[in-house]
């Protein structure tokens, strides 16, 4: 069987997750809508591609920069309340809920007759309890209180309703390593990306000297000891009436198998010895620990580990923390240390403004828009000159 399926990303990243999904072997593309004058548009915020019940797996233990991968179950359309119910009543439900397994239903409706979105939620709650021939218990979707129900996403865009059903659980970027934060953190699927955007070769030394509570040097870690991010989590997929245990271990055990001990020099530095500690930690918890120099250090203190490598990292931009403080002091030390002392070296930086990267006077080659937090931010690519 093959499934459908949509990995949901942040704006910015959908590139990248198909870049992943390209080294998994599974072709995607990003989704198209239609403007009113009827051109083709590129929807953002994911990609679609199909996939067997094993890549589905394979997927979700594997993709570093995706949120979730969400299963179409169908599409129809509908106008009414009874053809609502009584089509989303033949779904295959039976394939993905287990009887008396809580749901938690999540609806979004665009120019459609049908847009009352708590009414499109009672209509799809009674027509799974007509499939299944039993009452379904109705729950939120709250990350912070398990087990989880088993999340349905259902879609009305001008009548058309798409039904799909949540593979992965906690949100991908979830690893189970990250239990303490310092300042301002980065979720672990952005960390990733930058990364990834950055073409680190995974051999190079890799240095954040903004290092907070961890995420980039771990991720960057993970990435190079070939760990996969999902081995040490549950996803929604294995309470499915359906899951095949057996296929999943495989797949786990092939997983584990490839992974390396060895890792090239990763350095990650901070000024704030509260920081070091939890970074630390949460290292030790993802198992790499002893691939990371973690040091307490201004920025000014820092000392390269070798000729050439990478600087990866996002410093302080002022909005989330000391709000209002003036940062472009800071950006303009980074610069002068960059040039003395990682001349040559690749470099990408996420900030929140071309005003505070400017201060770096460091030329960007590239520039990718990304959210953080809320927060609009580009992620510069460059060379330090
Ligand atoms: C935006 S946070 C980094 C968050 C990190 N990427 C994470 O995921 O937790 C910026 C960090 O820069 C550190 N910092 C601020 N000024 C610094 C300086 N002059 N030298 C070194 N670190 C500094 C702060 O302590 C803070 O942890």
């Amino acid at each position: 069987m093959s499934y459908r399926l949509f990995a949901v990303t942040a704006p910015g990243l959908e590139p990248l997750v198909m870049t992943e999904l390209a080294n998994l072997g599974l072709s995607a593309q990003k989704p198209t809508s239609f403007s009113l004058s009827g051109e083709p548009v590129e929807e953002t915020g994911g990609v679609e591609f199909e996939a067997s019940r094993t890549d589905l797996y394979r997927a979700n233990l594997w993709l570093r920069t995706a949120n979730r991968i969400i299963y179409r179950l169908g599409e129809f359309r509908a106008v009414s309340f009874p053809e609502l119910r009584k089509k989303a009543a033949r779904l295959p439900w039976e394939t993905v809920l287990s009887p008396g397994q809580p749901v938690a239903i999540r609806v979004t409706c665009r120019k459609s007759r049908l847009y009352h979105s708590d009414g499109v939620a009672e209509r799809v709650a009674g027509a799974i309890q007509d499939a299944l021939k039993q009452p379904v218990p109705l729950k939120k979707f709250d990350e912070s209180s398990l087990p989880l129900p088993q999340l349905i996403i259902v879609r009305f865009s001008h009548d058309e309703c798409v039904i799909s059903v949540d593979t992965s659980g906690a949100l991908l970027h979830r690893r189970g390593y990250r239990l303490e934060t310092a300042k301002a953190p980065l979720r672990e699927s952005l960390a990733a990306g930058m990364l990834l955007a950055s073409g680190w070769d995974r051999q190079s030394p890799l240095v954040d000297p903004f290092c907070g509570s961890g995420t980039i040097p771990i991720e960057a870690a993970m990435m190079a000891r070939k760990i996969a991010p999902g081995k040490n989590r549950q996803f929604a997929f294995m309470d499915w009436p359906g899951f095949n245990k057996k296929n999943w271990e495989k797949v786990l055990q092939q997983a584990t198998s490839h992974e390396i001990r060895h890792s090239p020099v990763i350095q990650a530095s901070d000024r704030d010895a509260g920081a070091i500690r939890i970074a630390k930690e949460n290292a030790d918890r993802a198992g790499v620990l002893n691939s990371i120099q973690f040091e307490c250090l201004a920025i000014s203190a820092v000392q390269p580990a070798g000729l050439s490598g990478w600087i990866v990292t996002n410093p302080p931009y002022g909005v989330r923390i000391s709000p209002g403080r003036d940062m472009r002091d800071l950006y303009a030390r980074f610069g002068d240390v960059l040039r003395e002392k990682y001349p040559a070296w690749h470099t990408a930086i996420l900030s929140s403004s071309d005003v505070l990267y400017g201060q770096l006077r460091l030329p960007a080659q590239d520039k990718i828009q990304l959210i953080n937090g809320g927060i609009p931010v580009s992620l510069y690519l460059g060379r330090v000159e």
